[in-house]
């Protein structure tokens, strides 16, 4: 047998799939209320992008990329997030969504090689919403309040928004110097990747987990100590807008985010019960990014939500429960039936759009009551000769044992609000001169 790939979990039906479903219509109905439009971009792009985009010495760049050459000898990477993807897009195609500010969200696959854990993948979906050419914090509250919105809307309540500021290209070099000097002086306390970080990132020394490196940081020089006055005044504006929506916070001055290209206003949300890897969302502000891969400079902020994570809470908040019954299960007493059984499920589906099974696989009529069952159908019809003859048949609920006679040619509008379908029969395609339910059809 060959398997998957270590890291790439499938997601797989009855439960998974519709908890992901239940977490993308969320974002969908909530995005669409703030005004976002959905992107889709291709999930390869030019290695170049993320290089420049991410930054070098990142984690990402520098260690998680799944790059290859393609046939025509080009570079290019898997895309490990949404971001760089979003902003060339914006750039490639103009401001494809009207007005100075746009506003996009995408969900999709990233790729990262990573080690696998609990929480981390190699492919992971994430759920990304970017507000491109603003650098008002206002957009930065409306976009943290935007994602504290959604968790709230799935019922996740123990969820910890953690806000830092990190300053902009004129107030962080100081901020990195006195940074530096001051962990220079600890340089023996740090691990080996802090090493590497002293010389290419120093900043991200300042969210390394390990303990040694977490002491020797302790009474480092304060990033808010050293930022400019305009990234004072925004910082300080948006904290009166999340306070003014009563949206409680952490200061968390650590916060320093695993991408190169932001800058002012990072932002985490982290949930409890998860471990190592809590972190359900992340963003900020990133004013610098489209300048680096080529474009106008141009303020932005976004954020992307783990949705693996974001699935993980949902199931410990609420394990599966008794499957809903829905739909109809058309079951065939006899061989003379079956051709109008599978019709009658055909015309219920298109005319009710009502979830409706006959019996594809020649099944016996107990075998066929017993997938009714098991499939959790709602309802369950058995047409036999007698039926077929008289035009009406019984139609059992199957959750609450009562019957009903309904005529054939009636089945689908009565089923329609029973059922969970939509009734209005658009979905009907049926070739020139075919049979409905109530025509002749065998
Ligand atoms: P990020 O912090 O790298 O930011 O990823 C965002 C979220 O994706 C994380 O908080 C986590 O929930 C999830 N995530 C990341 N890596 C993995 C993994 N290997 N397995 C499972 N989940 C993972 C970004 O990607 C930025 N593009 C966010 C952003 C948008 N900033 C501005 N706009």
């Amino acid at each position: 047998m060959i398997r998957g790939v270590r890291g790439a979990p499938d997601i797989l039906p009855p439960d998974s799939t519709a908890l992901w479903q239940r977490l993308e219509g969320a974002a969908r109905s909530l995005f669409a209320a703030y005004d976002y439009a959905e992107i889709r971009t291709p999930v390869f792009e030019r290695t170049e992008l993320f290089v420049r985009g991410i930054g070098e010495g990142t984690d990402i760049v520098e260690k998680e990329m799944y790059t290859f050459q393609d046939k025509g000898g080009e570079s290019l990477t898997l895309r490990p997030e949404g971001t760089a993807p979003a902003v060339r897009a914006w750039l490639e195609h103009g401001q494809f969504v009207k007005g100075a500010l746009t506003k996009v969200y995408y969900i999709g696959p990233m790729f990262r090689h990573e080690r696998p854990q609990a929480g981390r993948f190699r492919q992971f979906h994430q759920i990304g919403a970017e507000a491109i050419g603003s650098a008002s914090p206002e957009v930065d509250a409306e976009v943290i309040e935007m994602l504290g919105h959604l968790f709230c809307a799935l019922g996740l309540r123990d969820v910890t928004l953690h806000l830092n500021t990190i300053g902009d290209a004129a107030c962080r070099p100081a901020m990195r110097e006195r940074f530096v000097a001051y962990v220079r002086d600890r340089k023996d306390a740090l691990c080996a990747d802090c090493h590497v970080r002293l010389e290419k990132n120093p900043l991200r020394i300042m969210d390394c987990k390990r303990e040694g490196c977490q002491a020797a940081v302790a009474g480092a020089p304060k990033a808010a100590e050293s930022l400019c006055d305009p990234c004072r005044a925004h910082f300080a504006r948006v904290r009166e807008l999340l306070d003014a929506m009563g949206m409680p916070y952490v200061l968390n001055e650590r916060l320093v985010r695993g991408l190169d290209y932001y800058t002012r206003t990072t932002f985490e949300f982290t949930a409890a019960g998860l471990g190592a890897q809590n972190a359900i969302a992340g963003g900020g502000r990133y004013d610098g990014l489209i300048e680096t891969i080529g474009g106008p400079p141009t303020p932005a902020i976004g954020f992307a939500v783990g949705m693996e994570r974001v699935i993980l809470c949902l199931k410990a908040a609420a394990p599966p429960a008794e499957g809903r019954r829905d739909g109809v299960y058309v079951a065939n007493a006899d061989a003379v039936s079956a051709t109008r059984a599978f019709l009658v499920a055909r015309d219920v589906r298109a005319d009710a759009g009502v979830r409706a099974v006959s019996n594809l696989e020649g099944r016996s009529l107990k075998a066929q009551l017993r997938q009714a069952d098991q499939g959790l159908f709602r309802y369950c019809v058995i047409l036999g000769e007698r039926e077929l003859q008289s035009g009406a048949a019984a139609v059992k609920d199957l959750g609450q044992g009562s019957q009903e006679t309904v005529p054939l040619a009636d089945l689908a509008a009565w089923l329609a609000p029973r059922a969970g379908g939509h009734g209005r029969g658009e979905a009907r395609v049926r070739a020139e001169g075919g049979a409905g339910t109530g025509g002749a059809g065998e």
